[in-house]
């Protein structure tokens, strides 16, 4: 198993440096997004297991493979997780979904947990944590301790832009957790942005500043 897979197909690429460009609107920002998610879940769901099954088609009988096995779980990092949702449900739309509400504290950019609902039985299926930025790498990996509390062993994490600092903080705090990207970034700025990045993903999405 790769722990690091960055997803460099170029339809992923294209969506993604659309969403760097500051000129991108909301509206598209949030399409873009989801459309991103929905593509990086083909790479993340790669292993799912698929059970034969016989069907009719309009001409014969016939086998098919469905996935089998408990549906995924996707748990969203408020707010700005709630973009890749959108995407991730497309996908699957029977699976359930969880949400974590963490706020980065302006002076020590530690995440302060405020809100936290997973749905019953988190702990069967595939969890899919969606963050869309692994910035100092905080966040993602209080989400994975919240998760683990619960007792849930299998987690990947979907991230769209990721700082080297980020992503070494998760690879040393939780190395079991598989990582999809779409891009490793330069640096943080003093600010705890990622550069380039896309600036503030919840802000890009929902129109505030
Ligand atoms: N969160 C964001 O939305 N953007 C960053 O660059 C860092 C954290």
């Amino acid at each position: 198993m790769e722990h690091v897979v960055v997803v460099n197909h170029p339809l992923v690429q294209d969506k993604l440096t659309r969403c760097r460009q500051k000129e991108t609107e909301p509206w598209k920002f949030r399409e873009l997004v989801e459309e991103i998610t929905a593509l990086m879940l083909y790479e993340a769901t790669r292993d799912m297991p698929l059970k034969e099954i016989q069907l009719e088609t309009p001409v014969s009988g016939t086998t098919g493979r469905v996935i089998s096995g408990p549906q995924p779980v996707f748990i969203a990092v408020l707010r700005a997780g709630l973009g890749m949702l959108t995407g991730a449900l497309r996908m699957f739309p029977n699976a359930k979904a969880g949400h974590i509400g963490l706020y980065r504290d302006h002076e020590t950019f530690e995440p302060v947990e405020y809100y936290c609902k997973l749905p019953h039985g988190v702990e069967q299926g595939e969890c899919f944590l969606l963050e869309p930025m692994l910035a100092t790498g905080g966040s993602a990996a209080h989400a994975i301790v919240a998760l683990k509390k619960r007792g849930v062993r299998r987690i990947k994490l979907l991230s769209l832009i990721a700082s080297p600092e980020g992503l070494h903080t998760l690879r040393h705090n939780h190395p079991e957790v598989q990582i999809f990207l779409t891009a490793i970034d330069e640096k943080l700025n003093d600010k705890a942005y990622i550069v380039p990045g896309l600036g503030d993903a919840g802000d890009r999405l929902f129109g505030t500043e």
